[in-house]
């Protein structure tokens, strides 16, 4: 798929996005006014305490939750304004998510899992199987199609995520601390998958992460605390 997009405005956008949660009294505010954008080829980490706003933030860049108000644009969809019912289909077109925890299914193979999220983007089964061989070869395990989740390692289940996250090459990455559950060596292994899912296939890709010693993979670093952006440095100055 291919996108009609003009090469000087941020792949993805917030403008004084607030987010609230409940209604009424109980109503609390997540996000107070966040501007955020990233660029193709950008590899941006977005960091912060737990509860200020991280996950609620790369859900609605994500397409998965709503803005109670400002303006989010994904290329040329203004996001914000279109009704609640339209945002998976948008979803499915622009972004792949990679969680904390895998979130594979577990009765699948691994290529069964990546040619699913093939299937829903419009894929016949044997294009989908074909593909879905070649993104895991390109995570360096097409030795572990057949594999189920439960018999791979941590890292093994997250590079699987990742085929499966970029299978129908959506032009948005978001992961929500891909390394929490891997151990250092691991992790910083994703990191580096990760890395070249921006620099060299073109992906904007936004992860969150607590974890400073991936921070110098980053092009740039979002920091939020209390739902506001607090600070935003160029990790290479
Ligand atoms: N569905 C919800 N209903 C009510 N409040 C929510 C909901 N989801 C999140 N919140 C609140 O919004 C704030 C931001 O939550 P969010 O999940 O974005 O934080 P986070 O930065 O991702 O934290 P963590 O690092 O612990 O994952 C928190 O105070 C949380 O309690
Ligand atoms: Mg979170």
């Amino acid at each position: 798929m291919s996108f009609v997009h003009s090469a000087s405005i941020p792949v993805v956008e917030a403008r004084e996005v607030v987010k609230d949660y409940g209604e009424g009294p109980t109503t609390f505010r997540a996000l107070k006014g966040v501007n955020f954008h990233a660029d193709r080829g950008e590899f941006v980490i977005l960091s912060g305490p737990s509860g200020s706003g991280k996950t609620t933030l790369i859900s609605i860049l994500g397409c998965v939750l709503k803005a109670t108000s400002g303006t989010v644009r994904v290329l040329d969809d203004v996001i914000s304004d279109v009704a609640e019912s339209e945002l998976p289909k948008l979803r499915l077109a622009y972004v792949g998510f990679i969680f904390q925890g895998h979130n594979l299914i577990m009765s699948m193979t691994a290529q069964e899992n990546v040619a699913i999220m093939l299937a829903l983007r419009g894929w016949n089964a044997t294009d989908a199987a074909k593909e879905a061989a070649r993104l895991l070869s390109l995570v360096e395990i097409g030795d572990k199609l057949k594999s189920l989740p439960g018999d791979l390692s941590g890292g093994q289940r997250q590079r699987v995520s990742i085929a499966r996250c970029i299978a129908g090459n959506p032009p948005i990455v978001l992961a929500d601390e891909p390394t929490a559950s891997l151990d250092a060596q691991t992790g910083q292994l994703v990191t580096e998958l990760l890395h070249n899912l921006a620099k060299k296939r073109g992906h904007t890709v936004v992860t969150v992460t607590h974890d400073n010693r991936i921070f110098h993979f980053a092009d740039r670093i979002v920091h939020i605390e209390d739902g506001q952006i607090t600070q935003e440095k160029d990790s290479h100055s």
